[in-house]
């Protein structure tokens, strides 16, 4: 059930002041407000606009076309670079800080504001952007080694063929089982949920805001749209990550 209060924050304040054990769950949005386009945005430009982020986040769209996907990788690459931890980042390390051993940080996003604004610990169950990982098991060599690449293209093993790509789980590949583990244990203990910015299609990562509910935590969403998951909480936060975590984690 719903609770039905016209203002939720004095409340979800005093929820946050009261727990234990806070998680918060985060998408796309949370780093919107860096400049960071959300997943289902990230083609705004022209030329990319005729390419589809599920082809291009794809194990078929990289080996159909790897320069291409090398690109538009190395395009958001750049651009998470030149990106800064906004204040809804801040306010999860600042809390970090202040209560050490309390919050757990699990993020759908392969960006790493979370750990430059103070969550090294962030579960990331996306994996990470700016890490390179072997597209295939080295089938010659010990281990693979790349060699200089042309520019445009991912370099490739001089043994073996095999292609350097990022080091994000891609549409149709599994989440590493000890983070996921991790996350579902971090939602089942946590006294709050909090989801913050994600449209909350994808899964497995989507169910933790139900399997945390079923646990009995209290779960609150923030995003300025309607997600797919608002069923699973408490109260539903219809503003940004960077307006609103500050304002709910201050002096908490
Ligand atoms: P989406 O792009 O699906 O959704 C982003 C959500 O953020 C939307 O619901 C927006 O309304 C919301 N949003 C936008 N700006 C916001 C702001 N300033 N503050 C708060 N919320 C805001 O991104 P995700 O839900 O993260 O996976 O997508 C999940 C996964 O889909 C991604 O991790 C990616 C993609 O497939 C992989 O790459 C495997």
């Amino acid at each position: 059930m719903t609770e039905s209060r016209d203002d939720p924050i004095p409340l979800v304040r005093r929820r946050i002041a009261s727990a234990d054990s806070l998680c918060v769950f985060t998408g796309a949005g949370m780093s919107a407000e860096s400049g960071i386009p959300t997943f289902r945005d990230a083609n705004a430009s022209a030329f990319w606009a005729q390419c589809k982020p599920e082809q291009m986040a794809s194990p078929e769209g990289f080996r159909a076309d790897p320069a291409l996907v090398w690109r538009w990788y190395a395009e958001r690459r750049a651009g998470v670079r030149a990106a800064q931890p906004n204040a809804g980042h801040l306010a999860l390390g600042d809390y970090a800080r202040h209560h050490p051993g309390r919050l757990t940080v699990v993020t759908q996003n392969v960006d790493d504001l979370h750990q430059r604004a103070g969550c090294p610990d962030t579960i990331r169950l996306h994996g990470d952007i700016l890490r390179d990982d072997w597209m295939d098991p080295c089938t010659k060599a010990p281990a693979c080694a790349a060699e200089h690449a042309v520019p445009g293209t991912p370099p490739r093993c001089a043994d073996c063929g095999n292609l350097l790509r990022p080091g994000v789980v891609w549409f149709g590949e599994m989440l590493r089982e000890s983070d996921l583990q991790a996350a579902e244990r971090a939602g089942r203990e946590c006294d709050v949920l909090l989801v913050v910015g994600t449209s909350g299609a994808v899964w497995p990562a989507a169910g933790l805001a139900g399997l945390a509910r079923r646990a009995g935590a209290y779960v609150v969403v923030i995003n300025p749209t309607d997600s797919e998951i608002d069923h699973e909480a408490h109260f539903c936060i219809a503003d940004t990550a960077a307006r609103t975590l500050p304002v709910l984690l201050a002096g908490t």
